[in-house]
């Protein structure tokens, strides 16, 4: 194989992806929100206006379009389509159809996330997925939004239903030590429901029942209004490693936060495969960064080779297409974010020459955005965004991604591609 010359399978979908609650601004109706706005939150700070990507998301589809990208993956909201409990909301399916036009018009595939992380309050005082009615209710959501917005090309059920599994030490964390107790009642108090009725405190127990149950049950409703989308899941995967002697524990970890999740889904159109780092599993039971690699601001191991090795994972183990729909770098540093991508890109090129059937790629994030409990702290963006004016900065490491997906891959063709029209650094005022 000649490697100057590395293309991607015709087709190969290059996109960015955010979510509705980390994007839109003033998702007030959620559960986040109220945990946010709780005393001594456990959120740095509260959402806000966001990114205001709610009044701009044409413009922001106009600067993915100019950087050459030609997918967005990105989150439609429950708390505003079924804003009470069976009363759907018309104008915001007007809005989001309005959303996935302003792809269509331009050629960029949508790829939509029916839930990422947050739900509608009523949702949460029910019990979140505590409740066994979760996944007929979720599924009533899917199938109502499914039959009214026209256009979507793959649907994510749910986003990182893992999730939960993988950061529960954390979780136990923030309720620990002295104020923990006060902490988590004025959560309580601020949601109206137990702290198990928010997503990322759920336990194990009720993922596997009814979060799993909800993805089936919304899967079957999604196809039975429209048998054209594909629809999947999308699960938190690291690449899983041990040091010797510590491979009982890294089985123990697959076994309980991979395995149950990848066994449900194999034979769906696809699974979306969201990596965003490495991690060595240690004799001790522990599991952390190989000492002496890089870290990004999140504190996660720099560690590009990551997701190719994940997907190598997934496809043996299920057979089953891939998207990446989540694989990003967090920091200031644009260049290093620049190299990320492309080194990851070329190890993931290196897995589907191997036969990994791999669909396309979506990194994390479009726009500096609402990194959950963090704030709008660690910046994952392509696009800065300055939060008093909301202008948009297209970074320059959104232009060496670009220029790989406007080549379809890498080699002498990328000289020979057309320049964006657009340089890196420049402040684009879209208001
Ligand atoms: C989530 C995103 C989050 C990203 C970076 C993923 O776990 O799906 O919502 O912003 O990681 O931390």
């Amino acid at each position: 194989m000649n490697n100057d010359r590395r293309h991607f399978p015709t087709g190969f979908l290059w996109g960015s992806a955010t979510a509705g609650h980390q994007v839109e601004g003033d998702n007030w109706n959620s559960d986040c929100w109220a945990l946010e706005h709780a005393q001594s939150s456990i959120f740095k700070e509260p959402s806000g206006d966001a990114v205001d990507q709610w009044n701009r998301f044409d413009d922001d589809m106009a600067l993915l379009s100019a950087i050459g990208l030609g997918a967005y993956r990105f989150g439609i909201e429950w708390s505003r389509i079924e804003p009470q409990e069976g009363i759907f909301s018309q104008a915001a399916l007007d809005h989001y159809q309005r959303c996935i036009d302003a792809c269509l018009q331009r050629g960029i595939v949508p790829i939509v996330t029916f839930s990422h992380f947050t739900i509608p309050l009523w949702v949460a005082r029910r019990g979140g997925m505590m409740c066994d009615a979760f996944p007929a209710l979720f599924a009533r959501y899917c199938d109502h939004a499914a039959r009214a917005l026209r256009g979507i090309a793959y649907a994510c059920t749910m986003n990182e239903l893992n999730v939960p599994l993988i950061i529960d030490d954390v979780a136990t964390g923030l309720f620990a030590g002295e104020d923990g107790p006060a902490k988590k009642a004025a959560a309580e108090a601020a949601l109206g429901a137990p702290i198990t009725s928010n997503f990322l405190f759920t336990p194990g127990e009720a993922l596997l029942r009814n979060g799993l149950g909800a993805h089936a049950a919304a899967r079957d409703a999604i196809k039975a209004a429209r048998p054209d989308i594909q629809v999947g899941i999308t699960l938190s995967l690291q690449d899983e490693q041990a040091e010797p002697g510590a491979e009982a524990v890294r089985a123990a970890r697959i076994a309980k936060m991979v395995t149950p999740f990848l066994d449900a889904v194999r034979g769906d159109d696809f699974i979306g495969v969201q990596t965003y780092t490495r991690t060595t599993s240690r004799r001790d039971g522990s599991h952390s960064p190989e000492p002496g690699h890089p870290l990004t601001v999140m504190g996660y191991e720099d560690r590009p080779q990551a997701l190719a090795e994940v997907c190598r994972y997934v496809w043996e183990q299920t057979g089953t297409p891939i998207l990446v729909t989540e694989n990003g770098f967090s920091g200031d540093d644009d260049a290093r974010r620049a190299a990320f991508v492309a080194e990851s890109l070329a190890a993931l090129h290196g897995a589907i020459a191997d036969g990994v059937a791999v669909r396309g790629y979506c990194y994390w994030s479009l726009l500096d955005n609402y990194e959950w409990m963090a704030g709008y702290g660690p910046k994952f963006g392509l696009i800065g965004v300055d939060r008093t004016t909301q202008k948009r900065r297209i970074k320059p490491s959104a232009l060496a991604y670009g220029a790989i997906a406007r080549a379809n891959g890498f080699g002498a063709e990328d000289k020979a591609q057309p320049t964006p029209q657009l340089t890196g650094g420049t402040p684009l005022g879209v208001a």
